[in-house]
């Protein structure tokens, strides 16, 4: 049931990028044409700087368009920030909120819940990040994080993505066993039910996509570090097709 989504495969380049990345998408079309890839959904969440730039080149490759975080307002005195109004008129369709990075610097259940609705007000789809660190995964307790942070983060309406992503695992080249990632992805899905997809992330490569890909509740990958090269990008793309 839950392998009859459609995939979704996710670059987050954080804070990486130049205005000359303008063309990345139009090189990973090169090297995985959208006629291959008619089954799979590829996004690309550029700095929101970039968003603009990018709007172009994602569409002629047939990639979607993201941002990496958003306010919870629409508009007002909040120096530094961008509504999720302001990401969807650069051009994004989807917005990653409550990543580890930005839950370390301040962000909690509520303001991501607020960041969620505020996304889908704006007709945007958010990626909803949640993941325990690795004092709590050796406490026993991941499962019980993982469950606590969906039930306080999720948006009123319904239409978002969740990215199961273990804090221990970002960078570092760590991934949990198949079969915790399974465990994990499978409460996930009791939780949200049927229709919603849920990524995995985490030091996910072109050597290890496949099985993680391979796993029942896991609808895609949201990726860092191999996301900034379209080779290992579109070689992971490629597995979950
Ligand atoms: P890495 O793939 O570099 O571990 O990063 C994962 C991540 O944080 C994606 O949001």
């Amino acid at each position: 049931m839950a392998k009859a989504l459609r995939p979704l495969i996710a670059a987050n380049w954080k804070m990486n990028g130049s205005p000359d990345w303008v063309d990345k998408p139009l090189e990973f079309d090169a090297l995985f044409p959208q006629g291959q890839r008619k089954s799979l959904d590829v996004l690309i969440c550029p700095p929101a700087l970039y968003l603009q730039r990018l709007s172009d080149t994602t569409r002629q490759a047939g990639m979607y368009l993201g941002a990496q975080d958003c306010h919870k307002a629409a508009s007002g005195a909040h120096t530094g920030c961008l509504s999720a109004e302001m990401l969807m008129s650069a051009g994004a369709d989807y917005v990653i909120v409550g990543h580890s990075e930005c839950r370390a610097a301040g962000d909690t259940n509520k303001s991501v819940k607020a960041k969620a609705s505020a996304a889908k007000r704006a007709g945007l789809i958010p990626i909803i990040c949640v993941g325990e660190t690795e004092a709590q995964r050796d406490k026993g307790d991941a499962l019980k994080v993982v469950k606590t942070q969906i039930k306080g983060s999720l948006p009123t309406l319904a239409d978002y993505v969740i990215a199961y992503e273990p804090v221990w695992a970002i960078g570092t080249g760590k991934v949990p066993t198949l079969k915790d990632i399974a465990e994990i992805h499978d409460a996930i899905r009791a939780q949200v039910g049927d229709g919603v997809r849920i990524l995995y992330g985490g030091s996910v490569k072109p050597t290890n996509a496949k099985d993680i890909l391979a796993i029942e509740n896991v609808n895609g990958a949201l990726i860092g570090g191999a996301g900034l090269e379209m080779k290992s990008l579109s070689e992971i793309a490629r597995l979950a097709v």
